[in-house]
């Protein structure tokens, strides 16, 4: 019958089962680190405030830096018996320094110091996920400049709509992880915030200083109400909405490479190393890769329901619902890492296939707009010049002609303002050169981009 840390109001040791139920151990040991970081600055504050002597603090300080070690070293063993990571350490410590480990806890809950934690991990891993953005960012750079020049068919509806450089394409993305980056930092910014001090809820009876500590932790803020520390989980929903939303991006662009490496597109050829086969179908390769990234995309978006479901009506302060923050948190962070780092190596393998490209954008008509609109220059209104092209484009499918195939005669019946220059505004190059699509200029101001997000880091 072992004893808690918090047993003394109690008859009966804890039933087994229902310890089982209710520890954190298993999910919340990844946070170690940033648990003996908290507890260490909390002690130097307790000895600073004249609440703990300098001797207990030190004693407390050193003895937590041989439990990092040897956790860090896979020499610790969690119990679950001690319920969450917190404990374990406090334990540890207590064993190892006696009255000094039993004194870290003065002017402290699990509530703040879990809230603590929890801040600085979220932290620290908004940090690691914004380099990996940056990565990829970068390897987009990289491909848009491998395949400048190469033409080809921009899509709406899934129709071939418009010629555009693939460069034009891919630095689309480029873009949405931007605002995926400074979503990122926004996280950031509610992360830090320090809640301790906050106690279990109301604050502390002891002379603390809360800027000590925040300052030791490299904190902007501290929380100005104490209730609202203890209870706060919104950073953990900004950061699951912020990783949602970054799915959202990687799930559009694994669609759009699953069909690229269709044999019906056949636009893109992934790495052999990259792809998987089937166990029965000789011939197939298979993009798992982005087939499972888009899968992910269900489970992420998953954690963001759950959570918001989880503190929906929450009364104030802390509930031990509010530990079920956590292993939805963690799932993301590992499931966005592992994306962002995969699809990186897929998009940076990609080999492009510029010819069937190409044919795409030849053979069809979209080109059309381009005439409607040289129709415009030589003086026809816009709705005049739309339905001329509609009947040459009528008239093409008819004759089995594309728009180029089309002589200048053959022009001219639908209408005079027709000249020998058409030709070569049909032109996939001339399409999208007099679209300004200038994508050199755009991958300057990308690199530009990548170079203040850095900065930031
Ligand atoms: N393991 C708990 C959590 O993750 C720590 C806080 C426990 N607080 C309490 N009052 N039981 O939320």
């Amino acid at each position: 019958m072992s004893k808690s840390l918090w047993g003394g109001r109690f008859e009966k040791s804890t039933d087994e089962m229902i310890n089982e139920f209710q520890a954190s151990i298993n999910f919340d040991k990844r946070m170690y680190r940033e648990d003996i970081e908290g507890s260490t600055a909390h002690a130097k504050m307790l000895a600073k405030c004249g609440i703990i002597s300098p001797d207990d603090s030190k004693k407390i300080v050193e003895g937590l830096n041989k439990i990092l070690q040897k956790i860090e070293a896979g020499d610790f063993e969690f119990k679950v018996e001690l319920e969450d990571i917190h404990m374990n350490i406090e334990k540890a410590l207590t064993d190892d320094t006696g009255d000094a480990g039993r004194r870290l806890h003065t002017a402290r809950s699990r509530n703040d110091q879990v809230a603590l934690d929890t801040h600085l991990y979220v932290r620290r891993q908004v940090k690691e996920i914004q380099k990996l953005i940056i990565e990829f960012q970068q390897t987009l750079i990289n491909a848009a400049k491998k395949h400048s020049g190469i033409i080809f068919p921009g899509y709406t509806h899934l129709q071939r709509a418009q010629p555009v450089y693939f460069s034009h394409h891919l630095l689309a993305y480029f873009s949405m992880l931007q605002r995926d980056f400074e979503r990122f930092s926004g996280v950031y910014k509610r992360a830090d915030i320090m809640p301790l001090g906050a106690g279990a809820l109301a604050g502390s009876t002891f002379p603390i200083d809360k800027n000590f500590v925040a300052e030791e932790l490299n904190f902007s803020e501290i929380y100005s109400n104490s209730m609202d520390a203890v209870s706060d989980r919104d950073y953990i929903l900004e950061f699951l909405s912020a990783a949602s939303i970054l799915m959202v991006h990687l799930s559009r662009f694994s669609e759009e490479i699953i069909l690229w490496c269709s044999r019906e597109f056949s636009f893109v050829e992934l790495d052999d190393a990259h792809c998987t086969g089937s166990s029965m179908m000789p011939q197939k390769k298979n993009p798992d890769v982005p087939e499972l990234v888009r899968g992910k995309t269900g489970r992420v978006f998953g954690h963001l329901l759950a959570m918001l479901t989880t503190v929906k009506a929450l009364p104030l302060a802390y509930n031990k619902d509010l530990q079920e923050d956590k292993e939805g948190l963690f799932d993301t962070i590992d499931t966005i890492k592992f994306s962002l780092a995969v699809f990186s190596q897929i998009v940076a393998g990609m080999k492009i296939n510029a010819e069937n490209m190409r044919r795409a954008v030849e053979e069809d008509f979209s080109n059309a707009t381009d005439v409607a609109e040289y129709l415009v220059k030589k003086g026809i209104p816009f709705r005049d010049a739309h339905a001329i092209t509609g009947k040459l484009v009528h008239y093409g499918i008819e004759h089995k002609k594309y728009l180029t195939d089309l002589t200048l005669d053959e022009y001219k019946e639908f209408s005079p303002a027709f000249d020998e220059d058409i030709i070569s505004v049909l032109k996939p190059e001339s399409v999208v050169k007099n679209r300004n699509m200038n994508v050199e200029a755009a991958i300057i101001k990308a690199t530009e981009k990548i170079k203040t997000n850095s900065e930031t880091l």
